[in-house]
């Protein structure tokens, strides 16, 4: 498979998992004195509380459900206490992004000491030196691309959001699992859909890519927009088919945006969550097409767009072709009921408040990324235009 020859996460696929395999796994990572922490949210997702049920007959294994969406550090702190005294040397997240990166902030903070929040920012008083437990990350939406990713991203105590990265927030072992996708809800098919559509279009869009980031770029984008739409419809009829395909192309987008950060949809999306808690799919699909026309302007990126839409569309004017994609993008936004406008989102904006809310996101790393500079002028008329 392509995106391990590029990770150092050993990616394993599988139509399901037992709590004989999860147990096989734990042995393997931490051996005769494995001693897991599990990480999950508190929803409901039948065939994994199943397995974990199976699982705590086995083995002893301390299981946390304290994640939310866009997970808090003071939720991250009461894991980290809960284990005190507890020699757990492998930590286990199944579930979205806030599951895995809850279960990467658990593992940093028990092997480094401290609290998150002495991590984040540019004011960060502690550094990631060592991870002393494995990590195994299982994603059950497809999108973030997390269990493959050096990043987390956590709320502050200051209600900031923040991206932690390092290498050694990368997990030992990403296990794709399809059943766990098969009964994923249509609204959340759709916002995580656009999150890893997101992150292979910032990986293109971006000062720091490479000849090798846009070849994975370009190949996951092509695979994801194959396969979304089918997706989509699968989650509203409750069949199967491009499920595993979404799994593997988030997993792919993650391995394309590892290779570079993000860039200014994503700088742009943390203000909605922060905000308005926008979910981060959703936050991210606000703004895409019109971070696409502006990133227009830098002709590299124009050429990967254009070698996606090849692909997708057949040889036709390189003008038409970048047309063509644009069209395709904003009519599966449209189809998957995804947000253009403040009022879709039912947030009323005081419009003199946009430069003091917005301003925020041109200091953020990701925003610097960005191919085309943003200045204050450029997000206040971005987000203007969505009013
Ligand atoms: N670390 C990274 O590389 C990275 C990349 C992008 C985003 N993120 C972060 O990840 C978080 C978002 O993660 P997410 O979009 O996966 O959503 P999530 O983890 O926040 O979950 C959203 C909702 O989906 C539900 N859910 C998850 N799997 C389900 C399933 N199979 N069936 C039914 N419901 C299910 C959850 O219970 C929750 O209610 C944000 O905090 C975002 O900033 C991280
Ligand atoms: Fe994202």
């Amino acid at each position: 498979m392509f995106e391990q020859a590029i990770t150092t996460t050993k990616i394993i696929k599988a139509d399901r998992l037992t709590a004989k395999d999860m147990d096989k796994l734990i042995f393997y990572c931490g051996g005769e004195q494995a001693y897991p922490c599990i990480i999950v949210d508190n929803n409901a997702l039948l065939s994994r509380d199943k397995m974990l049920d199976n699982l705590a007959k086995m083995r002893k294994v301390e299981i946390l459900d304290r994640v939310f969406p866009d997970p808090k550090t003071g939720d991250i702190t009461a894991m980290v206490d809960a284990l005190k005294g507890k020699p757990v040397n492998v930590v286990i997240g199944i579930g979205g992004g806030s599951s895995m990166d809850s279960a990467k902030a658990v593992a940093i903070v028990l092997s480094n000491g401290g609290d998150l929040d002495d991590y984040l920012g540019a004011t960060a008083t502690r550094k990631i030196e060592k991870r002393d437990v494995k990590l195994i990350l299982i994603p059950t939406t497809a999108g973030t691309g997390s269990e493959v990713t050096k990043v987390g991203v956590y709320t502050s105590h200051s209600g900031r959001k923040y991206t932690l990265g390092n290498p050694l927030m990368q997990a030992d072992i990403a296990v794709l699992v399809t059943d766990y996708i098969l009964g994923l809800p249509p609204a959340i098919t759709a916002s995580t859909a656009f999150d890893a559509l997101s992150h292979t279009l910032e990986t293109i869009w971006n000062r720091n890519a490479t000849p090798l980031s846009d070849r994975v770029a370009v190949e996951s984008a092509t695979y994801i927009l194959q396969w979304m739409e089918t997706a989509f419809y699968s989650s509203l009829s409750g069949t199967s088919e491009g499920r595993a395909e979404m799994l593997e192309g988030a997993c792919m987008a993650g391995t394309a945006f590892s290779m570079t950060g993000t860039a200014a949809v994503h700088a742009l999306s943390f203000i909605f969550s922060e905000e308005w808690h926008v979910p981060h799919g959703v936050a991210c699909a606000f703004t895409l097409e019109d971070v696409f026309l502006l990133n227009m302007k830098d002709e590299k990126t124009r050429q990967q767009l254009i070698k996606i839409a090849n692909v997708l569309y057949g040889e036709d004017d390189e003008d038409k072709l970048i047309t063509t994609l644009f069209n395709r993008i904003v009519t599966l936004k449209k189809k998957f009921g995804l947000p253009f406008t403040f009022s879709d989102l039912n947030i009323k904006i005081d419009e003199s408040r946009i430069g003091e809310l917005f301003d925020k996101s041109l200091d953020d790393p990701k925003m610097k990324n960005n191919v085309i500079e943003f200045n204050s002028e450029m997000v206040i008329n971005l987000i203007k235009s969505k009013i």
